[in-house]
């Protein structure tokens, strides 16, 4: 067949394969820190295995190789359905799979060898920063340049997201990384002080907006709708919840400075815009739920819909949660607990990592010319065992966070103080226990599912693959 009748889905086969594969491996380092928490020693004494190095490996690993993988796969798949069109150039959308592999080889040996920048989910070291840039800029090609070939009018919302995402990370990447290269492994950046503090913080909290949500909820708009068989619950409500996103995340960075030598004025903005936020956010989850209007039964019978309705609901917490834990006298508590990594996670198992797994039930099956996942009822087993994983992570964690918080500031009739931190810290240890089981838990899932993936893609019929749509 002409292969402008046909779509390119062995790019999004190969994304789609390595988000199972590094997400494996992200989560048993996640699952390995969680221990080493408990049991230091598991460290064993060997500097790369050290708590410090492997901690930063595990973030940037769930993050960037595993969330990153899935946003590839997924915007590669949804641009081309939408647009009715192949890809803009296979070779460079082979380029960016390629490309994003060698910058995911390069963090796993240069973080546990100690190189890094020690800016948080920036951490790389500044050679691997311009392969990154070089590789999003050829994503970016490739993205716009399948719309703009496109064979219908609209551009459909799931799109818009898409490429608020790719144009708002190359801005912040490159932005947050420059910086004066000294040798192959060391850079100065070239803000100082509390400047490089904001414009830090102004990344992390975006990479969190775009990165973390803004291309997820691509997701969302394309397959929630797919897989319940309904248009959209309200077009106009997605083109509201869009530039509502937008144009407030970008101003809510300082939330992440309370306390610090930021001006006041500039932490209480970003107080006030993460309260703000709340409000794009449940709009975006209203509508992702809404869609199931009248098709509420199918939730009994396909696994694939409860990950996807399930990551909105804890969207929809983590987006409440946020826009509290912004406010400054409720940061006053939970800032350096791990109420924050309750926080974390609950958005980034809950949300990100289910509405990624629900994306490759729905999307592998079709670029492997199949109807359906190899087994439906591992993709079941799958959503139950992780569900449980998360519930014992988050709750574990919120625990420990408040109680950690409220240890610290409680202080005798003298005004010393009625703890020690070493107090607080072994009152935390049968809460990291609960939350390694959660991890191990949610591990074995994605066990469960790199099993079924591999099946699906071995027995799959590639002469059955979908030709490209023609527009109605
Ligand atoms: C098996 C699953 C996972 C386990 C057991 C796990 C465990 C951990 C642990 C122990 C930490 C360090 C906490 C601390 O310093 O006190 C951590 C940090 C972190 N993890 Fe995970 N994790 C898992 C999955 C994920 C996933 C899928 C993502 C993202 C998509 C993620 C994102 C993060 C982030 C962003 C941090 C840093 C949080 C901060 O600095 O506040 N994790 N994780
Ligand atoms: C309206 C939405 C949100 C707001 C306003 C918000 C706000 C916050 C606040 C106040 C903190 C604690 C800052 C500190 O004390 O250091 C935080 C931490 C964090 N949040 Fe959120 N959050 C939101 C949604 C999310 C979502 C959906 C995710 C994940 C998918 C997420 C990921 C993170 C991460 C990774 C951190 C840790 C940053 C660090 O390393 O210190 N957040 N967030």
């Amino acid at each position: 067949m002409d292969r402008s009748r046909t779509y390119n889905d062995v790019v999004v086969r190969q994304f789609t394969i390595a988000t199972v594969v590094w997400g494996a491996v992200g989560m048993t380092v996640g699952v390995l820190i969680a221990a080493q928490l408990l049991w230091p020693e598991l460290n064993f004494d060997i500097p790369w295995l050290t708590y410090s190095r492997l901690r930063p490996l595990h973030t940037n690993a769930v993050i960037f190789a595993f969330g990153g993988s899935a946003l590839f796969a997924s915007s590669y798949y949804v641009v081309q359905r939408t647009c009715h069109t192949r890809l803009f150039s296979d070779a460079l959308a082979s380029f960016t799979f390629w490309g994003w592999q060698v910058v995911i080889v390069l963090a796993a040996i240069t973080l546990p060898l100690g190189l890094t920048q020690s800016k948080e989910y920036a951490e790389l070291i500044w050679p691997i920063d311009v392969l990154i840039a070089v590789v999003w800029i050829a994503y970016g090609v490739v993205f716009f340049g399948t719309i703009a070939r496109r064979r219908v009018n609209h551009i459909y919302v799931a799109n818009w997201f898409y490429a608020a995402y790719i144009i708002t990370i190359a801005v912040l990447h490159i932005v947050n990384s420059l910086a004066i290269p000294v040798s192959l492994g060391l850079s100065y950046p070239i803000y100082s002080g509390i400047v490089d503090a904001m414009v830090q913080w102004w990344y992390g909290h975006n990479a969190v907006g775009f990165f973390l949500t803004a291309g997820f909820l691509g997701m969302m708009y394309y397959f929630i709708p797919k897989r319940a068989e309904r248009p959209v619950y309200s077009y106009r409500l997605s083109v509201v919840h869009f530039w509502a996103l937008i144009s407030t995340y970008m101003w809510a960075g300082p939330h992440h400075l309370h306390y610090t030598s930021v001006p006041d004025w500039a932490q209480s903005i970003g107080m006030v815009v993460a309260l703000i936020v709340l409000a794009p956010s449940w709009g975006g989850v209203s509508n992702g739920i809404m869609t199931l209007s009248g098709a509420w039964d199918k939730l009994r019978t396909d696994p694939v819909l409860k990950f996807m309705i399930v990551a909105l609901s804890f969207y929809g917490m983590s987006t409440f949660e946020g826009p509290m834990m912004s406010i400054k006298t409720v940061n006053a508590l939970s800032h350096y607990t791990d109420w924050t990594i309750g926080h974390v996670h609950s958005g980034a198992l809950g949300w990100v990592a289910l509405i990624s797994f629900g994306c490759v039930y729905a999307l592998l099956p079709r670029v492997c010319g199949r109807q359906e996942m190899y087994s439906v009822r591992l993709v079941e087993l799958h959503f139950w065992v992780s569900t449980v994983g998360i519930v014992l992570y988050v709750t574990s964690m919120w625990i420990a966070g408040v109680m950690q918080g409220l240890m610290w500031r409680a202080v005798n009739d003298d005004g010393t103080l009625t703890y020690s931190f070493v107090e607080s810290l072994k009152a935390t240890y049968p809460y990291y226990a609960v939350r390694l089981a959660g991890g191990v838990l949610f591990l074995a899932g994605t066990l469960i599912m790199a099993w079924n993936v591999w099946k699906t893609v071995v027995t799959g019929d590639r002469r059955a693959l979908q030709p490209v749509l023609e527009p109605a």
